[in-house]
This record gives C-alpha cells, structure tokens and sequence, in this order.
C-alpha cells in the first residue's frame, strides 16, 4: 500500500496539467490472464482486501494498509480520484471465474505523463507462491508500457523483503542502488532496493526468444 490518500491533493494538481485525457482515465479496462483477471476496483471489494492485505505477514514490509472496512471504502474511493486525474491507476486482482478481489496492482505516475512510474503490489498470502503475482504482473507491466506509455517504471522494496524482492526480480526488474534508511516501519527506519525496469527490458521479457528446433544431421 505504497501511496496514502493524504497526497490526494498534490497528486491532483500535479497531474491535470500534465497528463491528457485518455480512455483509462474515465475507467480502466478489464485485463484476463491465464489465472487473474484485473479489473477496477470497487467500494464492495473493501471487505475482502481489509481481511486479506491487513494480516502481519502482507503488511510486515508496506505502508500501512487502512485498518477497516471503511477505510478501505476511501481508499477505493480515493484510486477512482487519482485514476480520473490521470495520476495513478489501481487493478483489483481476482482469480478467473470468481470476483472477489484477492490483492492490488498500483501504477504511479512520478514524472511527465507517465514517462517514469512506480509500481506495487500486494496480494493476500494464501495466494502467495501460486502464480498469481507473475501472472498479474504480466498484465500491469503490459498495461503500463503500452496503454500509460511508461519508459521507466521503479519499484521500492524493503531489503528484508524476501518475496518482495524475488517477485521484483522474477518479472525482471534490475536493482539499481539501496536506498539506506528510506523507510520507517513501525518504529525502525529499513533500507530499500530500489528497483527499475525500462520499456526495452520488458519487450524481451514479453517475447522470449524460443529455440530453433535442433536438426540431427546423419
Ligand atoms: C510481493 C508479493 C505480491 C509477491 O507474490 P508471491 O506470490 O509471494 O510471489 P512469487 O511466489 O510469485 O514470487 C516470489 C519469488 O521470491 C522468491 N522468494 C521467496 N522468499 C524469498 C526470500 N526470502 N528471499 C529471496 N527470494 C525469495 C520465491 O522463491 C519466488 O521466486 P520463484 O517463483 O522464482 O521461486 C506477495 O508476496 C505480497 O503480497 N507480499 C506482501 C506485500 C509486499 O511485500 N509487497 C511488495 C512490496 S515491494
């Protein structure tokens, strides 16, 4: 839960003059994986993710999650306003076939009209290790490098993230530097990895270059 609604204000003002009006603006599409479907949020998801991303493992690493139900509603509330602003996007992360919304995906603008982002994620911990995030992950990297236009997308995670920074790796990310100190979590300020990955990383991630068929020659 990287970003706080307390920025509401300045994420607005930044952005309108800076990004123009563009379809996923006015609501984000819906996007199907081999195991997910991501999707806009809605405020009746608010009591699913209360109950999945509040638990200490999720949130051991991340900016604390709202504690409840309702909090969770002006979150959700909250993405839709930074979504039309053209400030950041947010996908609810549900399995195929069912429609409750299991984690997030966020993209944030941080530069000119998205040309460089960063992104998080969470996603509850009965889902963890099951394919669920690579294939999510797949999804937003696509939707952020050819919808939003991205070229540069970072990515923060806490050094003592250990699935954090395997999941980072794993859809290619490459670690830049270690922000020391960066990050105060309950108490205890925790260095970060700071992670990038560039439009033309991600081309040769998307289209792995297959091995010709090996011809025996007798
Ligand atoms: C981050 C998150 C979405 C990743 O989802 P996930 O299902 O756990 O991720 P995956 O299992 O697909 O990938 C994690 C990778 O890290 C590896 N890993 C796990 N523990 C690790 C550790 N301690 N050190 C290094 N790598 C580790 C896993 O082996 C896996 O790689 P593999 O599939 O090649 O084996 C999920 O763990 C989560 O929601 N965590 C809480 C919120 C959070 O920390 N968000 C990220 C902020 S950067």
């Amino acid at each position: 839960m990287p970003y706080r609604i307390e920025l509401d204000t300045e994420l607005v003002s930044a952005s309108i003059a800076e990004v123009a009006t563009s379809d996923w603006q006015q609501g984000l599409p819906t996007l199907r994986g081999q195991q997910v479907v991501l999707r806009e949020l809605r405020a009746s998801d608010a009591a699913s993710l209360c109950a999945l991303l509040t638990t200490e493992e999720v949130a051991r690493f991340i900016s604390p999650p709202p504690t409840t139900v309702e909090g969770f509603e002006k979150f959700i509330a909250w993405t839709l306003r930074q979504r039309t602003a053209g400030a950041y996007v947010c996908f609810a992360v549900t399995l195929r076939g069912f429609d409750t919304a299991i984690g997030i995906f966020q993209v944030r603008n941080l530069g000119s009209a998205f040309d460089t982002a960063e992104w998080g994620f969470a996603i509850g911990s009965p889902f963890w290790g099951t394919g669920v995030f690579e294939d999510g992950a797949e999804l937003v990297l696509d939707f952020a490098f050819e919808t939003l236009g991205v070229h540069r997308l970072e990515a923060r995670a806490a050094v003592k993230n250990g699935r954090g920074n395997g999941a980072l790796l794993k859809m290619g990310a490459v670690q830049e530097c270690v922000l020391r100190q960066s990050f105060k979590k309950d108490g205890v300020y925790l260095d970060q990895a700071l992670y990038a990955i560039l439009d033309t990383d991600w081309g040769g991630k998307r289209a792995p270059i297959t091995e010709p068929a090996t011809v025996r020659v007798h």
